[in-house]
């Protein structure tokens, strides 16, 4: 009675839960702690979708039980960004769901499509729902390497070769989280081709098909001949417009796929609360300005912390495009691990960032910053970094101490 829960053994503690004790404490004595950690967009939604649904609110229609799969003016709204912006052509009715978050659909996706002993093919490291989403449904998931290049590919088929049974799935992630690798059309065709021939799903995550910067917006897989044949893809609202807490994604694509989702579905949920919905659709139907601003401001924070950090002595990496710059521990704090290099960095400098063990066992080496402060808070904090750095510069001994 007393041994723990089947399926709670099989998921640690989520990454945060190593770091937020700390820096509640921290604030708890007064202490300005500087959150570069969560992935929590800060901005405000735009005005015109607040007061649409501010207006949806008022009608008293709008109260009841709302539509599972998403209302037909959402899924629309849906198709006509898929066309206009990707050039892929989507039936509303068959080829889209709406989701609460697109972190929910792609559990749920995993659920309705896994059964147990399943083998999954998954990027490591990456967002923990991408594996995790399979853990829970009792699939077994099998690391592949995050980036999308040639070895990619030669590990992706030395997994096919070597699983037993063969995967039946397999997960992609660009621009990725937390690793801002991007992926090119000539990557997915590669990729859509060899899974046609070897009959493997693909479940696609593009929830930063918006954020982007340098001016090469992430394509779709969807739009690779075939792919239609065994790819979902997912797309959120959380970040695109500011809108995490309202948790609205989609998954789109494979009919098959996006069937299986809905009866899931079906019996889970009754759809976002209607006036989140009507006002996603206003949102996805434009204008876009606010989608430009939003990535603009992205832009200018990752400038501005490569910048200071750098300057800090700090070499930040900076990333073509999410929201996340993936930065190896400074050398002189290697040894300690990214778990007890980010509480360390809470501790002496004030400024919390998410520990790259979580994101999977070969994220260790690295932290992961999110612009998600203002610019001059991210200049506060490559100040205290630099106060933090030089007080640790070549003192390696004192941080084993620190350590233990
Ligand atoms: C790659 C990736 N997928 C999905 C999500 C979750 O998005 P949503 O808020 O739509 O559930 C995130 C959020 O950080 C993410 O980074």
């Amino acid at each position: 009675m007393t041994e723990e829960f089947h399926r709670i053994r099989r998921l640690p503690p989520y990454v945060f839960e190593h770091i937020n004790p700390i820096k509640a404490a921290a604030r708890a004595a007064g202490v300005d702690i500087i959150d570069l950690g969560m992935g929590n967009p800060d901005l405000p939604t735009p005005k015109h979708i607040v007061e649409k649904l501010q207006e949806t609110v008022k009608d008293p229609r709008a109260h009841r039980y709302s539509s599972s799969q998403g209302i037909p003016g959402l899924r629309k709204a849906q198709a006509s960004y898929y066309g206009r912006r990707f050039g892929v052509k989507l039936d509303p009715d068959t080829q889209v769901v709406a989701t609460l978050g697109s972190k929910e659909g792609f559990a749920n996706m995993a659920s309705a499509i896994t059964a147990p002993g399943d083998v999954v093919l998954v990027p490591n490291p990456t967002y923990p729902i991408h594996s995790f989403g399979f853990i829970m449904s009792g699939g077994v998931v099998r690391s592949m390497p995050a980036e999308p290049n040639e070895e990619f590919m030669r590990a992706l088929d030395r997994s096919v070769r070597h699983s037993i049974p063969k995967p039946i799935a397999l997960i992609l992630n660009y621009p990725a989280n937390p690793t801002a690798y991007t992926a090119d059309l000539d990557f997915y065709k590669e990729v859509v081709d060899y899974c046609r021939e070897h009959e493997i799903f693909i479940l696609s995550d593009l929830a930063y098909s918006e954020i982007y910067f340098d001016g090469t917006p992430p394509p779709s897989i969807l739009e690779i001949e075939g792919a239609m044949d065994i790819a979902v893809e997912f797309t959120s609202m959380s970040k695109t417009f500011s809108m995490p807490g309202w948790r609205m994604g989609f998954a789109v694509g494979n009919e098959r796929l996006i069937k299986a989702l809905k009866r899931v579905k079906s019996y889970l949920d009754y759809g976002a609360f209607t006036p989140i919905q009507v006002a996603a659709a206003a949102a996805l139907n434009g204008p876009d300005d606010c989608v430009a601003e939003v990535r603009n401001i992205y832009q200018h924070r990752r400038d501005v912390l490569v910048e200071s950090f750098g300057r800090a002595g700090w070499e930040v990496n900076s990333p073509p495009a999410t929201m996340f710059a993936w930065t190896p521990i400074p050398d002189q704090f290697a040894h300690l691990g990214s778990l007890e290099f980010a509480k360390l960095l809470i501790k002496e400098a004030d400024v919390a960032v998410a520990p790259g063990l979580g994101f999977g066992e070969y994220g260790d080496n690295y932290v992961r910053i999110a612009l998600v402060e203002n610019e001059q808070r991210i200049r506060q904090a490559a100040r205290n970094v630099k106060r933090f750095m030089q007080k640790h510069g070549g003192m390696g001994d004192n941080i084993v101490k620190l350590k233990s």
